[in-house]
């Protein structure tokens, strides 16, 4: 296991949220960040419709653009999806692939993420892999058999921490306030590192987990300080710069 300290990664999954005018937004974030260092890398995900715009106003910053979906197929005969080449072709670096919110409105399944975890990677895109359990599997005690069988499942067997990250989000966590107690949190992403460093080896033990669910500017300190939590994936509090900047401003050791 690498003793070196990952570098954290703090991403905003804006959602289905944002017209034109939020651009603003990420210029805010921008501007902010311009005369120092960030203390982690800072990327937005912001609707596919806003992402070309968002990679020509953040363009010269060190701010990275993902989207938040991709197709598995890099092109063809799929009304209203989106290829991974093409987000790259709009300026991103990444996409976020098996979003709770993907796997419960669109039923995508572990085999569908992993396929689209491995278009990412064949664009040259990081692949963000979401996992998390249910209110339901969490009171059943299946936290960890959920994880396992997620994380086995949804990521390509070429992974590395090259180009792939995991967040992890207990899907009661996202959009409540309601966050898991750290010592929960410090124990799903120590499971999360076993079987990363177990699969990939000294690549595993490197590809950063993110922790996602109800992260605000209250509580990333706490969050970002526990073992294992390499970053965080913030949903509502990354659509305000001032909100976004303080959680990013927390990743600081
Ligand atoms: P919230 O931060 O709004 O809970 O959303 C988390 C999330 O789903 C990020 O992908």
């Amino acid at each position: 296991m690498t003793t070196t300290r990952i570098r954290p990664l703090v991403a905003g999954n804006w959602k289905m949220n944002g017209l034109a005018a939020a651009l603003a937004e990420a210029t805010a974030v921008k501007a902010a960040l311009s005369d120092s260092v960030a203390p982690a890398d800072v990327m937005i995900c912001p609707p596919a419709t806003l992402l070309a715009q968002m990679a020509y106003a953040t363009r010269g910053s060190a701010i990275l653009l993902g989207g938040q979906d991709c197709h598995a197929a890099s092109s063809g005969a799929h009304t209203g999806d989106i290829a991974a080449e093409m987000l790259k072709d709009a300026g991103a670096t990444a996409v976020i692939v098996g979003h709770s919110e993907r796997r419960a409105d669109h039923g995508e399944l572990d085999r569908i993420v992993r396929a689209k975890a491995a278009a990412a990677h064949r664009a040259g895109l990081t692949a963000i892999v979401c996992i998390g359990e249910t209110k339901g599997e969490r009171l059943a005690g299946l936290t960890l058999d959920v994880v396992a069988r997620q994380l086995a499942a949804s990521l390509p067997d070429a992974a590395s921490d090259a180009d792939t990250v995991v967040a992890y989000e207990p899907v009661w966590a996202i959009g409540t306030g309601l966050t898991p107690s750290p010592d929960d949190v410090a124990e799903v992403h120590e499971a999360i590192r076993g079987h990363l460093a177990g699969r990939y080896g000294d690549a595993g033990s490197r590809i950063r987990i993110l922790y996602g669910g109800s992260v605000k500017p209250s509580n990333a300190k706490e969050l970002l300080a526990l073992p294992n939590v390499n970053g965080a994936l913030v949903g509502g509090a990354s659509l305000k710069a001032d909100d976004f900047l303080a959680i990013i401003r927390a990743s600081a050791p």
